[in-house]
């Protein structure tokens, strides 16, 4: 395993719409492998593709209930609303209360291909949606309180 150089605030890639993983490969977990280590050497609870410079669908997820690994994953229902306070590995020393469902449920696929499904409330809702959001090219200050809702998506600077 090794840790990877976190992609910081400014940099396009953290603005571009990511492809869907094909190749469930060797390449693929050892990426996956690489990303848990990095998120865990910064002391984050969510790291995606795009913020180690990878443009494929995927993300990992720990809120402190084990590691969760994410290929091609979709939000499919959604309930409630939270607002609390969120940063990102990419933008360190930032944080900004947020707007996110309370509760979400996730459909993806696991490293080897096989379909799961995710449900999580309250920070884990929060981090999936932040996660998959990145791979869209949304950061967590596009859905800012205060942020309009034409923002969304869009480059900010
Ligand atoms: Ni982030």
């Amino acid at each position: 395993m090794a840790i990877r150089t976190i992609v910081t605030d400014g940099d396009e890639i953290l603005r571009k719409v990511c492809r869907p993983v094909v190749d469930f490969d060797a390449r693929l977990r050892q990426t996956l492998d690489d990303m848990a280590e990095t998120m865990r050497n910064a002391e984050g609870v969510g790291l995606a593709a795009p913020q180690i410079g990878i443009l494929r669908r995927f993300c990992v997820i720990d809120v402190g209930d084990g590691l969760i690994e994410l290929v091609n994953p979709v939000i499919t229902e959604q309930k409630g609303r939270q607002e609390e306070q969120e940063g990102c590995l990419s933008f360190p020393g930032v944080w900004a209360v947020v707007k996110r469902p309370h509760w979400v449920k996730v459909e993806a696929f696991d490293r080897n291909g096989d379909p799961i499904t995710v449900t999580g409330e309250g920070l884990l809702a929060r981090a999936l949606c932040h996660e998959i959001d990145h791979l869209d090219g949304v950061v967590f200050l596009d859905r800012r309180v205060d942020a309009p809702d034409d923002a969304k998506g869009r480059r900010r600077r």
